[in-house]
């Protein structure tokens, strides 16, 4: 039986090509000790990353999670507080590692759609009182995984910084899917970060390269982000291998995201048509659904698709996520839809 996995787009395989690339940069000799900073291939990536991004530099770093500490611990001091969304990755599943390895302590507020208004960052910031942690820094999730790929405008994005900066709070944006959401609005990717101070890009989720993370910012971020990835473990030598495919991600795979989104707003169309379930439309690639009128839990749907062939986690209580990706086509997309249509019939009948 062929598997079709929508768990997450951290599933997605490398292409050929990022693979050929890999090969290509050793037999050019491009590959270096990039703790000298003589990988070429990673300075290659890191200068079209900066470019991108509308940034002075890049860096790249090992993952997503590395990316967003790194950030957060290049800008803040132990003891500071971070605002963050309540169902934000940095809140919920960074392994705490920002208080056990940074000290620092995290704010969460209740988002709007993931967005934190304006109004709830001014009343969640700390009074310079000796009662309270210092309000350091507000991190962004754009999308926003956990409310179901959405997407934060620019608008709201200036919104919010215009009161971040009023308060001289530093701003990150955790952009593990910034590309998704720049696609989405038909922008730029700059334009989603030109008025924060750092953000965090992956090149390992829906743009398909095996490994790694971008973080962006100013001379003087990267600067200090270069000294904390290596306390933290993340200098790497022959990294070029992890960037060739890095840059075919950077250069190929974002257009086609597109594709992921139409193949989600398909799932949500045909979904949306079963009375027992509940579903909002798509921003991105992550639809969530709503099973509480099924009357069922996230595990047992979780093993009646992976009777059919199809994984998604069971973990998210009375809610499945799907997550559209460059290994499921439009084809799979459409079985998707007539497996679950059975399961309800089976579930309900
Ligand atoms: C919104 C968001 N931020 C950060 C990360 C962390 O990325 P990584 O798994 O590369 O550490 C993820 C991973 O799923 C994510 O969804």
């Amino acid at each position: 039986m062929k598997k079709i996995d929508l768990r997450s787009d951290t599933f997605t395989l490398p292409t050929d090509e990022m693979i050929e690339a890999i090969a290509t940069a050793h037999r050019e000799g491009r590959l270096g000790d990039d703790v000298a900073g003589e990988d070429e291939v990673v300075n290659e990536l890191q200068e079209k990353a900066a470019s991108i991004l509308g940034k002075d530099r890049a860096l790249l770093v090992t993952s997503g999670t590395q990316g967003n500490l790194i950030s957060m611990f290049s800008q803040t001091k132990r003891g500071d507080e971070i605002v963050m969304e309540r169902m934000s990755h940095t809140f919920l599943f960074e392994g705490g590692a920002m208080a056990s390895l940074g000290g620092l302590y995290p704010k969460p507020v209740e988002g709007v759609r993931g967005y934190i208004l304006p109004e709830t960052l001014e009343t969640a910031i700390s009074p310079d009182d000796a009662h309270y942690a210092r309000t350091a820094m507000v991190i962004i999730e754009n999308t926003h995984n956990y409310a179901g790929g959405v997407v934060t405008t620019p608008e709201q994005i200036k919104a919010l910084c215009e009161v971040a900066r009023s308060r001289e709070l530093k701003i990150h944006v955790d952009g593990a899917r910034l590309f998704n959401a720049a696609v989405a609005l038909g922008i730029k990717a700059r334009e989603l970060v030109k008025d924060v101070d750092s953000v965090q890009i992956c090149l390992s989720k829906g743009l398909s390269a095996p490994v790694g993370s971008i973080i962006a910012g100013t001379e003087e971020f990267i600067h200090e982000a270069h000294r904390m990835r290596k306390k933290m473990g993340g200098g790497m030598r022959q990294a070029g291998i992890i960037a060739a495919p890095g840059i075919i991600a950077l250069e190929k795979m974002v257009d086609r995201l597109k594709e992921d989104h139409a193949n989600a707003r398909l799932l949500f169309e045909r979904i949306s048509q079963v009375p027992e379930l509940d579903v909002e439309p798509p921003d991105t690639n992550i639809l969530f659904v709503k099973l509480d009128r099924l009357g069922i839990d996230a595990g047992r749907f979780s093993r009646e698709l992976a009777e059919k062939g199809i994984l998604v986690y069971g973990e998210y209580g009375t809610r499945t996520r799907f997550v559209l990706n460059r290994m499921v086509s439009r084809e799979d997309t459409l079985y998707v839809a007539d497996a679950i249509e059975e399961i309800v019939r089976k579930v309900s009948g």
